[in-house]
């Protein structure tokens, strides 16, 4: 206890980002180590009852900074379905209004690498309750004694040739996976609104070669011309995004911006402007502590990578472009999973103010969503779908919605790490 305050203040004091890379790195090894937050998932297990759940996602305990109007609703948590955790959450809306929230249902442990399946639950109300779960994709064995981890649910609704209304999903097999033991990345369809999935296949996206790695997580983009977008990384290689103009058929990648430089990683991607161009912003979680953000024409090629002074602990996050704005949650630490947080720009990204705190206490990944006009008084109502807990940050996945109006914007010093 006494050397997890120490060692947490000295990392406040002295962030790791003032190192060379190989002392930041190890820097972050030790920080890691003594940081509850980070490294309870995969030892940790707890399997929680329904209710338990429900409470651990709540605002109960000062796990919010501000009152509010709800509650999140707990969505998938330890224990739920005989299933010891789930992770990596994402959620879209189909093209008939139904919300679909993916995770990764880890069967036996937190940890990335045992066997996972990817799953699901639908809400007809805009998220107020959840349907049972569904198994979009079983556990693939990709080589020769490698678990069966599919991993990184990416979801997309998409329009096919005809009007007819697709659910596309976009995932990995093998998590943490190195040039010489890899998966594939694939993907699988769904043409009833989520409930059965079908017509799962390796996907080919030259010049790059599939060796699996880890696409998003995030979700993906349909222009206005059918042409539908991912961003993705490989192993030791770099980040990339992808594309298909055949409404899923065949894919093709932009050259790889190398992860090494940038420490780019666990992309995001959202619409510049809006779906018409398809010009594209990607923010991507790095080891520098600060969140990365750069452009993409709509024929792939990658603008320069800058950094608008977004903090972060190297945590996935979600980007999102609504209402004529850009919306960013993610970790507003640089030392622990914890703080979890939206900003907001209305310039493209060179500028963000916060507009919500999500949670105080533990928490993670997240995934954000439009899910609309505000029924009155204008705005729009957005949702996240996000990981936390009382202690750890994997123990529920809940689903939190609000209204966001631009006069009630809180203008807050962007990036301000605020002490646990
Ligand atoms: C638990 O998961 C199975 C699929 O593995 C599904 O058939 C069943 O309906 C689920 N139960 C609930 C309560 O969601
Ligand atoms: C989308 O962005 C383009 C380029 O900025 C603009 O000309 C167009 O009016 C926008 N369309 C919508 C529907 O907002
Ligand atoms: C917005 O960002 C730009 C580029 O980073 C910077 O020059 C400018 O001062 C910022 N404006 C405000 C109001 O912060």
């Amino acid at each position: 206890m006494l050397f997890g305050l120490l060692a947490g203040l000295i990392a406040v004091l002295v962030p790791c980002a003032v190192f060379t890379e190989a002392e930041r790195n190890f820097c972050y090894s030790i920080v890691s180590k003594v940081n509850r937050h980070t490294n309870c998932g995969v030892d940790w297990s707890l399997p929680l009852t329904e209710e338990q759940a429900q409470r651990a996602i709540s605002c109960d305990h000062e796990q919010c900074d501000e009152p509010r109007r709800g509650d999140p609703v707990a969505v998938f948590w330890a224990g739920y379905n005989d299933t010891a955790c789930f992770r990596i959450p994402t959620v879209i809306t189909s093209h008939t209004g139904t919300l679909l929230a993916f995770a990764e249902a880890r069967l036996t442990s937190c940890s990335d690498d045992t066997d996972h399946k990817l799953v699901l639950r639908r809400s007809l109300d805009g998220g107020t309750t959840w349907g049972d779960l569904i198994v979009a994709v079983d556990g693939i064995v990709p080589c020769e004694g490698c678990p069966a981890s599919v991993s990184n649910a990416n979801p997309v609704a998409v329009w096919l040739q005809g009007g007819r209304a697709a659910i596309l999903l976009h995932f990995n097999t093998l998590n943490n996976p190195t040039q010489l033991v890899h998966g594939v990345a694939m993907q699988i369809w769904s043409f009833d609104d989520g409930l059965t999935w079908e017509g799962a296949s390796v996907l080919t996206y030259p010049p790059v070669h599939n060796i699996g790695g880890l696409i998003g997580p995030s979700v993906g983009l349909q222009a206005d011309d059918g042409t539908i977008f991912f961003s993705a990384r490989q192993p030791e290689r770099g980040t990339f995004l992808y594309w298909s103009s055949d409404f899923g058929a065949s894919w093709r990648a932009s050259e790889l911006v190398p992860t090494d430089e940038f420490g780019l990683d666990e992309c995001s991607i959202a619409w510049l402007r809006n779906s018409s161009d398809g010009e594209i912003l990607m923010n991507c979680r790095t080891r520098l502590n600060e969140r990365a953000l750069m452009t993409w024409t709509a024929d792939g090629l990658p603008g320069r990578v800058t950094y608008p002074g977004l903090t972060d602990e190297n945590c996935q996050g979600s980007l999102l472009n609504a209402g004529g704005a850009h919306f960013l949650s993610h970790i507003n630490s640089r030392w622990e999973r914890a703080h979890l947080q939206i900003h907001r720009s209305t310039d493209g990204g060179k500028n963000w103010t916060e507009v919500r705190k999500v949670r105080r206490g533990a928490a993670a990944y997240s995934q954000l969503i439009e899910l609309g006009a505000a029924p009155r008084g204008g705005g729009i109502r957005l949702g996240i779908i996000f990981e936390g807990g009382t202690w750890c940050p994997y123990e529920v996945i809940g689903f939190w919605q609000f209204t966001f109006r631009e006069s009630a914007a809180r203008r807050t010093a962007l990036s301000v790490d605020s002490p646990a």
